[in-house]
């Protein structure tokens, strides 16, 4: 079971970043974090049939393409997603790289909301992606900045630390499950005598 994570923060000291870090501690097996700073404005121009991508968007579509599933965390500007993240999205819409993947949404602010307008916003346009989301696998952390260590490398709050655990427990159960059933959706149930 591979993971792919993507940080909708750019910044050195990103408390989305030390939730991002502390929620592949419980992910077992191998996790990769994409880099999506490098990646070029989206313009179709550069997507069309034949087109050959920019070097980082051919790096950033094989390494979705070989995940099982998709961690995103991220911060929440101007109640919605961050350019950076929205631009790297846009990049995989008609390659198609998230069709089916399982996807947890976690989204972490210094307010009481989470980032909830953010959270909203991922899921859809994941949704609209034929991504699936993983509903139990996603989270709005709020006050971040009072749950994350002084360097900012994890987060040190342990009722944070247990949601992320349960979180990254649910995704690995869907993309188990979707690897084992195919791309159905659900999980056979038991037989009732
Ligand atoms: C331009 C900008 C807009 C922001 N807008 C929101 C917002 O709408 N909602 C919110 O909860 N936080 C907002 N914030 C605060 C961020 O959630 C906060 O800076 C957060 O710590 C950034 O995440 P990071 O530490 O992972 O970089 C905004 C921050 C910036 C810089």
């Amino acid at each position: 079971m591979r993971l792919v994570a993507l940080s909708g923060s750019l910044r050195a000291r990103s408390s989305n970043g030390a939730v991002l870090r502390s929620a592949l501690a419980f992910f077992d097996g191998p996790a990769t974090t994409a880099d999506i700073a490098a990646l070029p404005h989206f313009n179709p121009d550069l997507d069309g049939e034949g087109a050959t991508p920019p070097p980082s968007v051919a790096a950033l579509r094989t390494t979705v393409a070989a995940a099982d599933a998709l961690l995103i965390v991220s911060p929440e500007y101007a109640h919605g997603i961050p350019g950076a993240l929205k631009n790297a999205l846009d990049w995989l819409v008609s390659s198609g790289e998230c069709v089916d993947k399982p996807v947890a949404v976690i989204t972490a602010s210094p307010s009481p909301a989470g980032g909830d307008h953010a959270n909203a916003q991922l899921r859809e346009v994941l949704r609209m992606m034929t991504g699936r989301v993983v509903t139990g696998a996603c989270r709005e952390i709020p006050a971040i900045s009072t749950k994350i260590d002084p360097t900012a490398e994890r987060v040190a709050d342990e009722a944070t630390l247990n949601e992320l655990r349960t979180a990254l427990h649910a995704l690995t159960a869907a993309a188990t499950a979707a690897a084992t059933y195919g791309t159905a959706a659900t999980v056979p149930t038991a037989p009732t005598t």
